[in-house]
């Protein structure tokens, strides 16, 4: 076998073998293939697609190419979501000891920013001595103390899928249902968690940007969840506009903090509690209600003692950013629309994402918004503040928002619900 027939079979439009995809996979993770090949097989595969078998078994080869983790020593199961990622998505923080302190078990590993979109481990590295990269030995004494533990992917872990994504990255290859799904869920199934919730984002924010795309995706990946023996559930969320009202790493986290002691944004609580029930449910879970367990405390118990479980301080001050900038409305009446897509952009580009894979991001930036979708405003109250290390990245950000949102009568409003399908 060698990576041309493979090449060749997708690119007319064939099906792969099982040999094939086998060999393809670990071919690429040893090095035989070469990155012009796996790229070229990658827009192949964009362009002509994969049927479910051939799905099913990419995934498993990338399964194979790592370790698979084992939390059968846990005195509990183990339950976990996955978000496609979006703006203002900062519901892992709360969600993870949320479900923790309801009796579930939550092996979270997390990401970082891609584009537009936050990252959770960025978010959470705003918390001063908070480590994101941990043992499996480790991992198991956080979810012991905790009942969560929210942390990066070793090098072990689908090593296939880590190499292919950052081809993918840079090669025009990442919109393809067959390699997001398979992307995703070999990570996750690799992860051993016994139950998962998929929250497969709508919208301008998010990479899916119709309904019908993110059924076809949450489809493809609740059939390989489930093919694999992880009792899988996808809801379809939306993502026209922001959640919640912070955009930016520790910004987020102050806003996470507030819902986990009972306020917070009714987006983020309703969304949050949500996916806990969910979670537990998908898990067998039956102990407390996640409102009761945000309104009794045991949320934010579970909270800190996860972050203190891995090095960081739950009451240091969060870096804040040096500079300010206030947006205000230019008319009056009702806001209609706020693109969750400009302002992840704009949020970017105040530093709170990376331009390149290796740059810092900063822990303050980001935008606060003072009106959602939705809300009267009257001229010249504040819409958001803006917030950079630098005044010089005001003026790009302000050319991301531009357009971004409309000011206009009570009846124009046409957003998606927040919970579009399950
Ligand atoms: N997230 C992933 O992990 N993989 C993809 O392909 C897209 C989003």
């Amino acid at each position: 076998m060698d990576a041309i027939d493979v090449i060749v079979t997708k690119r007319d439009g064939r099906e792969l073998s099982r040999e094939q995809i086998d060999w393809v996979i670990d071919a690429y993770t040893g090095g035989v293939v070469a990155d012009e090949q796996m790229s070229s097989l990658a827009m192949a595969i964009l362009l002509n697609g994969m049927n479910r078998r051939e799905i099913a078994e990419w995934t498993q080869a990338m399964i194979r190419s790592g370790a698979r983790m084992d939390w059968s020593a846990l005195p509990g199961r183990t339950t976990d979501k996955h978000s496609t990622g979006g703006v203002g998505d900062k519901i892992t923080l709360p969600l993870a000891p949320l479900v923790a302190a309801c009796g579930g078990y939550v092996p979270q590993l997390s990401g970082r920013g891609l584009g537009h979109t936050g990252g959770t481990l960025d978010k959470l590295e705003s918390i001063p001595g908070w480590r994101a990269l941990l043992s499996n030995d480790e991992m198991l004494d956080v979810l012991n103390k905790a009942g969560a533990v929210i942390c990066a992917a070793g090098d072990g872990l689908a090593p296939a899928d880590k190499k292919l994504y950052a081809l993918r990255d840079v090669t025009g290859t990442v919109e393809s249902i067959p390699l997001i799904a398979s992307s995703i869920m070999s990570k996750k199934i690799a992860e051993g968690t016994g139950a998962l919730v998929l929250d497969v984002k709508v919208g301008s924010g998010a990479f899916m940007k119709t309904v019908e795309r993110a059924r076809e995706l949450a489809t493809t990946m609740v059939e390989l969840g489930t093919d694999a023996g992880v009792n899988t559930v996808a809801l379809l969320t939306a993502m026209d506009r922001p959640l919640g009202r912070a955009v930016g790493n520790a910004l987020e986290v102050t806003e996470s903090v507030e819902v986990l002691a009972g306020g917070g944004p009714e987006d983020v609580v309703e969304l949050t509690v949500r996916l806990a029930r969910e979670m537990l449910q998908a898990a067998g879970v039956s102990g407390k209600d996640p409102e009761e367990a945000l309104k009794d405390g045991s949320a934010m118990d579970a909270w800190r003692r996860m972050i203190t479980a891995q090095g960081g301080d739950p009451d240091a001050l969060l870096p804040k950013a040096a500079e300010t900038m206030e947006i205000t409305a230019p008319s009056s009446g009702v806001l209609t629309r706020l693109d969750a897509y400009g302002v992840g952009l704009a949020a970017w580009r105040l530093g709170a994402g990376r331009e390149r894979k290796e740059d810092p991001v900063s822990f303050g930036a980001g935008i606060m918004l003072h009106a959602k979708p939705g809300d009267m405003v009257r001229q010249g109250q504040p819409l958001m503040t803006l917030h950079a290390d630098e005044t010089s990245r005001f003026e790009r950000a302000l050319a991301a928002l531009e357009g971004s949102y409309t000011i206009g009568e009570s009846g124009d409003r046409d957003l998606l619900p927040l919970v579009i399908d399950r």
